[in-house]
């Protein structure tokens, strides 16, 4: 571990480590365009010279590494004066374009001219003009003009995607980033460039022009996606979703994510939201009250027989909604039949995505619940099931299946439907429940490894729509058995004393993170 010294202080920092990184570790600010931590070193841009004693000529903090002894200054006159020259540079062919680029506010060469660049320009000069507004990929779109050539971009898609779409073509000042003849940037991560330009050059062509940045409040939670449940960021303003960004996660995600996860929150607001209780009466699907909607369940349980009953629960589900579905029909309704869920899947790679389609499939089986098991519909087919409970709607997922399910199901005495989306499993329900997407409520998530992640609540429900644990509650209280608690952090507090596997897990210890459960 050599020692050295940063702006007169002496620090120690791990062996192999360049300048940049030592004095991040150590607090100290370095500004910088091309260096990304999670990227190869490329040393392009210049804007991270510092002094370091016995060099003669000033030098890149990213790509030099720290010696025993050294002796490094980052606010130098000559440091000043250099950074003050890069500034200029950078800014000779960029347009000054800050009031209508939405990068504006979170941008690195915005930041630095402000705290280190000059007040006017000498450049009397023609500026180098560039191809505007243009759909580099079917979700991103460049400004060829505000591109610094900093080559994250085009790291980040050799390195990471691995998908190599861009490179930097011609040469000197005529230099230029662009993807290869007839290829477009449309790899499954590629949204991440927009995250990583230091600048407005990459923009999200879905997000651009929708909101000033500095508008937007940010909530942390995990992507509802796949079950690598990566860390998330929820943009969001007025009770309005606008994006999702990725969060630090070394565990998880990295800094990274998929363009499909980005994507979940456009469920939020769609026209087919359930946002009333409905009940049937004769033909129809009725607005009915909370109360109402709960006792008829109560009523139409009651008359059936508990070995005539059935319960499909979602890998959608928090772990505590799991628990507390868990806890509504062996403890409630007293079924002994198991609770069974269908899980959505999608083709995976090794980068981030998962097979399974659905945020918590591996916490639901930590409670029991049997994936992807269809016996619910067989013993309808033979009639030795009279009523069903389903959360979500993915037993009709499979379009193959989906007409031989539904006729199965009509055939059920009482049918009651926990979904957000209308559907058409809601439309042949006798209840239907209002419930909470993954922005609109608080809880856990255990993703494919076992890593335990908090999500919180971003925006409110719509309508009367509820969170499934108030729903839960509701029902089992019109039923005569209700819980002692709903409160997120106190159902964790249960599931810990009663499910081996999160003996270990409660809310104080999950942190931003998460930790794994003991299996
Ligand atoms: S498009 Fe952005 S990330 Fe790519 S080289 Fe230009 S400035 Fe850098
Ligand atoms: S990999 Fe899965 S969890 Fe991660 S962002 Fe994509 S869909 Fe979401
Ligand atoms: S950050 Fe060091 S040269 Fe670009």
């Amino acid at each position: 571990m050599p020692t050295f010294t940063i702006n007169g202080k002496e620090v120690k920092t791990e062996a192999g480590k360049t300048i940049l990184q030592a004095a991040v570790a150590n607090g100290v600010r370095i500004p910088h365009f091309c260096y990304h931590p999670h990227l190869s070193i490329d040393g392009c841009c210049r804007m991270c010279l510092v002094e370091v004693e016995k060099i003669p000529k000033l030098t890149i903090a990213c790509n030099t590494p720290v010696t025993e002894g050294m002796v490094v200054r980052t606010n130098t006159e000559k440091v000043l004066k250099a950074r003050k020259g890069v500034m200029e540079f950078q800014l000779i062919n960029h347009p000054l374009d800050c009031p209508i680029c939405d990068q504006a506010g979170e941008c690195k060469l915005q930041q630095y001219t402000f705290e280190h660049g000059i007040t006017h320009s000498r450049f009397r000069e023609e500026k180098r003009p560039g191809r505007k507004r243009f759909k580099i990929g079917p979700r991103v779109v460049f400004d060829e003009e505000r591109c610094i050539l900093c080559r994250r971009c085009v790291r980040f898609c050799r390195e990471v995607s691995k998908t190599g779409e861009l490179a930097v073509f011609s040469r000197g000042d005529k230099s230029i980033i662009n993807t290869y003849p007839g290829i477009s940037l449309d790899n499954k991560y590629s949204l991440n460039t927009v995250d990583i330009c230091p600048v407005g050059a990459l923009t999200n062509a879905d997000f651009r022009f929708q909101v000033r940045v500095w508008f937007l409040e940010e909530t942390k939670a995990v992507c509802p996606g796949c079950s690598n449940n990566c860390s998330i960021r929820i943009c969001h303003r007025r009770g309005k979703v606008y994006r999702l960004l990725p969060r630090k996660n070394m565990d998880v995600n990295k800094v990274w994510m998929c363009d499909n996860g980005r994507i979940t929150h456009k469920q939020i607001e769609t026209s087919n939201r359930l946002t009333v209780p409905l009940v049937k009466k004769g033909n129809k699907l009725e607005e009915v009250s909370w109360n109402e909607a709960f006792d008829t369940i109560a009523k139409g349980i009651q008359k059936i027989k508990n070995n005539e009953i059935g319960a499909i629960g979602s890998p959608h589900a928090t772990n505590e909604e799991c628990y507390l579905f868990n806890k509504l029909i062996k403890n409630v309704f007293n079924i002994k039949n198991d609770i069974e869920c269908i899980v959505p899947s999608w083709e995976a790679d090794d980068l981030l995505i998962k097979k399974e389609k659905a945020a918590n499939p591996q916490g639901a089986r930590e409670f029991g619940v049997k994936t992807n098991d269809t016996s619910s519909v067989k013993k309808i087919i033979k009639g030795n099931l009279k009523a069903l409970y389903i959360i979500g709607n993915d037993i009709i997922d499979n379009s193959n299946t989906k007409q031989d399910v539904l006729q199965t199901l009509s055939k059920l005495d009482f049918l009651v439907v926990q979904d957000t989306h209308n559907s058409d499993l809601s439309s042949i329900a006798n209840v239907v429940l209002p419930s909470a997407t993954f922005a609109e409520k608080e809880g856990t998530f255990t993703n494919i490894n076992g890593f335990v992640q908090k999500t919180n609540r971003a925006v409110p429900c719509p309508a009367k729509a509820k969170p499934d644990l108030e729903i839960l509650s509701g029902v089992a209280k019109a039923m005569g058995r209700p819980f002692e608690t709903i409160e997120p952090d106190k159902v964790m507090d249960e599931i810990s004393k009663n499910v081996k596997s999160f003996k270990n897990i409660c809310y104080e210890k999950l942190g931003e993170t998460g930790i794994k459960i003991n299996n």
